[in-house]
């Protein structure tokens, strides 16, 4: 069966190669192009991007969501969704994931990929049963890693698990690129004998495997990969879009898209690339093969912060000692998949018990927070004595983290009331409530010159 494509120029690839610099205005001009191409879908939103344009483009990301919806008329949207922390680093209450969920696909987006850190399928619920009354597509994303306690009947029951949550299709999300191409058969198939939804795989070029991977999982059955167009594609980003449709040209697998029309669309992104080089803002470093991510398990974005955090400390002499801490940090936190929040959370506890000179002397708040339970469950216990060392003898909690959190849309309405222009502003607040008003003050600041400006134009085209 024909292999489809979810296009991610516009969301992880950005993301993972220029730190999710791209601007509403440098996307607008090709999408009238891209949705000629017959993507089965482009992710274009959530992940990084909201807290990005908001922080430093000072974009309104659900301006950015309209407009690339008011341009794609033919292809679906896709986003990425971190479960309970929606798009932010906490957990929030139901009634804010609800209305979050509500408001994306109100605003255009079609598939959600919801995630958790843990994989704890509680912190799921919520948004998946909001996207099922939303009418949206909900795809429940498998954060894939490694460990004794990550088997394939464990993957398998989770598959089978997940159907039965409402899911509509099912994706194997490999931030680190830890996939490699024989275990991706393997994986592929148990996870067909756990379930009959559709099987998505998302993985990353860092360790220089991804396209082999693809290859491999797309013959063991899996349905839908994501590719982005070359020029943001390979390193730190997803196999390149061209290489994966001409791999399976002639084969069951074709996907049917025409080469010509993708090499048009490379055309427009190629010039955006090679600024980004020159700006450094593209460090060609993330463009090559890093076979570290293999040997620590931790994903390229996490090897990067772990550079900036060092460099900061005056410590980057420390770098193999961290490496080599995160696992076992890794092991006291009950062995989570490290991918956004958990990977910052133990990549900065490894970093500290490194630079104090003793493991937890210091524990963030972040890491309490987990050991406290309130990021949901991990696969294995937490190690009893670093859980007591962080957190005395406070009674950690065993439900799902939501529930414990009263509803709080009320109060952030409350909050924000003098700056509101739009319903969706009370989310944006939500989740980052300090670079939100930041925005807010910047955006009334922009439209009280905006009217100047027309002013001054009036009367110099109308002289009195
Ligand atoms: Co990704």
């Amino acid at each position: 069966m024909a292999v489809k494509i979810t296009e991610t120029i516009l969301r992880d690839a950005h993301q993972s190669l220029i730190a999710t610099r791209m601007t509403t205005e440098q996307m607008l001009p090709i999408i009238e192009k891209m949705d000629k191409v017959g993507y089965h879908s482009v992710e274009c939103w959530g992940g990084a991007t909201f807290d990005a344009s908001l922080r430093f483009l000072k974009e309104d990301p659900w301006e950015r969501l309209r407009k690339l919806r008011a341009g794609f008329k033919n292809t679906k949207l896709q986003m990425l969704f971190r479960g309970q922390n929606i798009l932010g680093y906490n957990h929030y209450s139901d009634d804010v994931v609800e209305y979050f969920v509500q408001k994306s696909i109100a605003n255009g987006i079609d598939i959600i990929r919801i995630f958790d850190c843990f994989n704890d399928l509680r912190n799921l619920e919520t948004a998946v049963k909001a996207a099922n009354k939303e009418k949206g597509h909900a795809q429940i994303a498998l954060s894939y890693t490694l460990g004794d306690a990550y088997t394939l009947d464990y993957w398998k029951d989770t598959a089978r698990r997940i159907e039965e949550m409402g899911a509509d299709s099912l994706c194997i999300k490999d931030m680190a690129g830890l996939l490699v191409p024989y275990e991706a058969d393997r994986l592929v198939k148990a996870l067909k004998e756990g379930t009959k939804l559709p099987i998505q795989l998302h993985t990353h070029y860092t360790s220089g495997v991804a396209s082999m991977t693809y290859l491999k999982a797309v013959e063991a059955g899996c349905d839908i990969i994501d590719t982005a167009m070359s020029p943001f594609s390979m390193g730190t980003s997803q196999p390149a879009t061209e290489v994966m449709v001409e791999t399976f040209k002639g084969t069951p697998y074709d996907t049917g898209l025409d080469q010509n029309l993708l090499a048009e669309i490379a055309d427009y992104f190629r010039p955006m690339q090679e600024e980004a080089l020159k700006s450094g803002l593209l460090n060609p470093k993330v463009m090559g093969v890093n076979i570290k991510t293999l040997l620590y398990q931790v994903p390229g974005g996490m090897l990067s912060n772990l550079v900036s955090q060092l460099k900061e400390a005056n410590a980057e002499d420390k770098y193999y000692q961290v490496l080599e801490e995160i696992p076992r940090v890794r092991k006291d936190f009950g062995e989570p998949p490290l991918v956004t929040p958990s990977s910052q959370i133990v990549g900065t506890q490894a970093v500290l018990n490194v630079l104090q000179g003793e493991r937890y002397k210091m524990v963030t708040k972040e890491s309490k927070k987990v050991l406290a339970g309130e990021f949901g469950q991990t696969i294995k216990p937490f190690n009893p004595e670093v859980q007591k060392k962080a957190i005395g003898d406070a009674e950690p909690i065993t439900c799902r983290p939501a529930d414990k959190i009263a509803p709080q849309l009320a109060k952030f309405e409350e909050e924000i009331k003098e700056w509101k222009q739009q319903d969706e502003d009370v989310l944006s607040y939500a989740l980052f409530p300090q670079v939100a008003i930041e925005f807010f003050k910047h955006r009334q600041a922009q439209q009280t010159r905006v009217d100047v400006n027309a002013a001054d134009t009036t009367n110099k085209a109308y002289p009195v």
